[in-house]
């Protein structure tokens, strides 16, 4: 196991009506605030209203910015910081899921930054310090309720970058699974995919001796494993919903990565997708998962093999155990595409004719991933194996 520092400051107010408690969480980082969020979603449910009076009940002024896109863009992220700057505002609410998040984020990142907020993104300038953000999440996917990471595409070029840093964090997190209902299969099937995809980019690692944090990331696959059929078939279980929503912030508060060290290569390749494509994440994360397990399985052929045992049940056939690791990743991609993800770009609608230009801008600042480093042809490999 490597040395690690562990910390992750968001507060999680996990279940029933918790949105009711926006109000009196946000007062604490001023009477200002912008209210962020997407395309429609919380008004047709009713959760903008309700998060609205929680918030005027603490007599809080509101400035609003609604219009996320899923993959959210850049020129959206400058007008937030632009009204930030107008309305003199110091904290933003998010609510909505990891687009609305990562939008907040990055306005929080750019508010007292004197240069352009894509400086951060091409690495022309780190971060240093963000606005105070909260969050009321409506999907559990991206994590990024507790992460400290966002990703925003750039309409110049179609470039999706991810940036880090420990402000970033919310300060708190709502998470209410009764919000996640109106989810549609396609979205639910999504973040699944997602969440799992967090769990198994730290999963394949070349540290050795991370057998608590092995375990923790088998049971919490399982745990969404077990729960998926449930909340496809029945879109307002509970308990199911709450599992799986809890179960995606777990995989991305950086607990399952401590004392390891993750890959993070599907994930660069799959930017790349939904940056050129604007697909959803999720399913763009169902194409690349299963062709980059194949492409890098005989690297680690027992770690597939522990993966296919402990998630999957598969028996271990000790005399092939490549046989054993094949069929993890057969039983993964099965997984993906018994949720109605696609797992082929075909299957997605996407043409084989951009992947030089996808493996060229993927690799340009170097390597992907860890576990096996990959350069521009292995990316375009891969990305052929997806087709
Ligand atoms: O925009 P609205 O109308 O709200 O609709 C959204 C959107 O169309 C809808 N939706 C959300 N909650 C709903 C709902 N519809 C009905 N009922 C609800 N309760 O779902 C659609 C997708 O929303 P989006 O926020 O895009 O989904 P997700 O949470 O999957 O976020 C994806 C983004 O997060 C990034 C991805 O790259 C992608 O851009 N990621 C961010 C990470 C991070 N910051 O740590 C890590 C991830 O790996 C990921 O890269
Ligand atoms: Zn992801």
């Amino acid at each position: 196991m490597q040395d690690f520092v562990f910390q992750n400051a968001t507060k999680v107010i996990f279940g029933k009506d918790t949105e009711q408690m926006a109000g009196q969480e946000s007062i604490l980082y001023g009477k200002k605030l912008l209210l962020h969020f997407g395309g429609g979603s919380i008004k047709e449910s009713g959760l903008y209203d309700r998060v609205v009076q929680s918030v005027k009940d603490q007599g809080i002024e509101i400035v609003e910015l609604g219009g996320v896109q899923p993959n959210p863009r850049v020129s959206l992220v400058r007008e937030g910081i632009a009204l930030c700057r107008e309305h003199n505002i110091g904290f933003i609410l998010a609510v909505g899921g990891g687009s609305v998040i990562d939008s907040a984020k990055a306005i929080a990142a750019g508010v007292n930054y004197e240069g352009d907020v894509w400086d951060f993104f091409t690495g022309k300038s780190a971060v240093e310090e963000c606005l105070p953000i909260g969050v009321v999440l409506t999907i559990p996917a991206a994590g990024s309720e507790t992460s400290g990471g966002t990703v925003i595409t750039a309409e110049d070029g179609w470039y999706k970058r991810a940036v880090g840093h420990e402000t970033m964090r919310p300060k708190f997190a709502i998470l209410n699974p009764e919000l996640t209902y109106t989810l549609s299969s396609y979205q639910t099937a999504c973040g699944i995919t997602d969440m799992m995809a967090h769990i198994l980019e730290r999963y394949f690692t070349n540290v050795k001796h991370v057998e608590l944090t092995d375990r923790l990331c088998e049971a919490t696959l399982k745990t969404i494993i077990n729960n998926a059929q449930t909340v496809l078939a029945e879109p307002e279980n509970y308990d199911a919903r709450a599992e799986i929503m809890w179960a995606g912030t777990v995989a991305h508060n950086d607990w399952l990565s401590t004392g390891r060290i993750g890959d993070w290569g599907s994930h660069d390749i799959e930017h790349e997708i939904s940056g050129i494509y604007d697909i959803a994440h999720g399913a763009g994360l169902a194409i690349v998962f299963p062709a980059w397990m194949k492409y890098v399985y005989k690297h680690d052929i027992k770690r597939f093999a522990q993966f296919a045992h402990r998630v999957w049940d598969i028996e271990v056939d000790v005399n092939n155990l490549e046989k054993t690791a094949l069929a993890g990743i057969e039983k993964t991609k099965q997984f993906f595409s018994s949720i109605g993800m696609p797992v082929s770009l075909a299957e997605a609608e996407i043409k084989d004719d951009r992947i030089d230009e996808m493996a060229r801008k993927g690799t340009e600042r170097g390597p992907l991933g860890n576990f096996v480093k990959l350069h521009e042809e292995d990316v375009r490999q891969i990305l052929h194996m997806a087709k």
